[in-house]
């Protein structure tokens, strides 16, 4: 693990202590100097286990690293795993979006190792399984788009979105999604007993998601809850003509079934709580088509623990598919 003195990285350590057949061989800084010695640990007050100082001998060694790293930072980081002979997770932005160009606009640097894009898989992992089994690099998907897509590109598949129409993700996250320093915004005197929108039309998961599910007219607003983990992401959906909400839950039923990973209710609304420390992805719908004043929307929530299926968990449920390991090894 790269990146590991930060929440993905430290959420990473905490799944592989229980791993059945992976080793964490290094677990690390990702900057020249950075990271504590492990003698330093037992000074430590916090309960995170300490990062070792970046040692590139030692991460030639490894089979697979995982870049719990800002975008920009990761790609070069890559690109050196990469010529080590080491197979990538990578985190970050970097490697998700397809087009250098957006990521330019998007991220507003250029792109360090835009000839790696094109063999970057896009690791949703249930929808790209035999993809990231066979991958190098794999883009881990951001943590809103995760609750998005699983539920929008299984609808879409079965033709019961009404494309003309726009399709709204009302997306509430923990303040953890932001990482570990801390800002104005996400400083405790702020979140405390508050509630806010930011990023509207401007967040960068909003290319990202429009990219994966080819919709242009699809609205994203961010919200920060006053949490530590887990997201909830409200989707309003206009229905294909004649399709109801109960046509909506049984081809998401039908997508996911035997899914370890996505749980499809059959009545209520999930909740964060369900979902917080665990890699699942629930996903409720509300009836809102049988009701006269709908208009054909169908209401799904959508929650999943950023730090987990958003983030260090379905970095592993990848990493396990690229390395051989059963799919949801570390992740019971
Ligand atoms: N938090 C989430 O819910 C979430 C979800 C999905 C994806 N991600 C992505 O996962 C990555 C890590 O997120 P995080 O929340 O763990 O962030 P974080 O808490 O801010 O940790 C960032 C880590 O990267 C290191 N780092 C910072 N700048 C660096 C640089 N220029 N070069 C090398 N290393 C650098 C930090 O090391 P120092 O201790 O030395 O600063 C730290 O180990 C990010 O790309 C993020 O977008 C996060």
């Amino acid at each position: 693990v790269l990146g590991g003195s930060g929440y993905a990285g430290q959420e990473l350590a905490r799944l592989l202590a229980g791993h059945p057949e992976l080793e964490l061989a290094a677990f690390m800084g990702a900057r020249e100097g950075s990271g504590r010695h492990p003698a330093e640990e037992a000074a430590s007050s916090a309960r995170a286990r300490a990062a070792e100082p970046l040692d590139w001998a030692r991460v030639g060694d490894a089979e697979g690293v995982f870049l719990c790293t800002p975008h920009a930072a990761s790609a070069p980081l890559a690109a050196r795993c990469l010529e080590l002979g080491v197979k990538v997770v990578d985190l970050s932005a970097d490697f998700r979006l397809r087009d250098a160009a957006l990521y330019e606009r998007v991220y507003e640097h250029r792109h360090p190792r835009p000839e790696l894009l094109g063999e970057a898989v896009y690791g949703l992992t249930e929808r790209a399984r035999e993809r990231v089994a066979k991958a190098r690099l794999v883009a881990n998907p951001g943590c809103y788009p995760t609750s998005v897509l699983l539920p929008l590109l299984a609808l879409l598949d079965a033709g019961l979105v009404d494309r003309a129409r726009p399709v709204v993700a009302d997306c509430k996250s923990g303040l953890s999604g932001a990482g570990k320093t801390p800002s104005e915004r996400t400083h405790f005197g702020n979140v405390y007993e508050n509630f806010c929108a930011y990023g509207v039309g401007s967040h960068r998961h909003g290319p990202e998601i429009r990219q994966e599910c080819g919709l242009r007219d699809l609205v994203f607003t961010p919200h920060l809850l006053p949490a530590f983990r887990g997201i909830l992401s409200t989707l309003y959906v206009a229905a294909a003509a004649g399709a109801r909400a109960a046509d909506l839950r049984a081809a998401l039923a039908r997508a996911y079934a035997g899914e370890r990973f996505v749980r499809i209710l059959e009545r209520g609304l999930p909740d964060l709580r369900a979902v917080q420390l665990t890699n699942e992805c629930r996903i409720g719908l509300a009836d809102a088509t049988d009701s006269a004043e709908s208009g054909g929307t169908v209401v799904l929530v959508s929650v999943l623990d950023n730090l987990v299926k958003g983030a260090a968990g379905q970095a592993l449920q990848n990493m396990n598919l690229m390395l051989g390991c059963e799919e949801s090894a570390g992740l019971a």
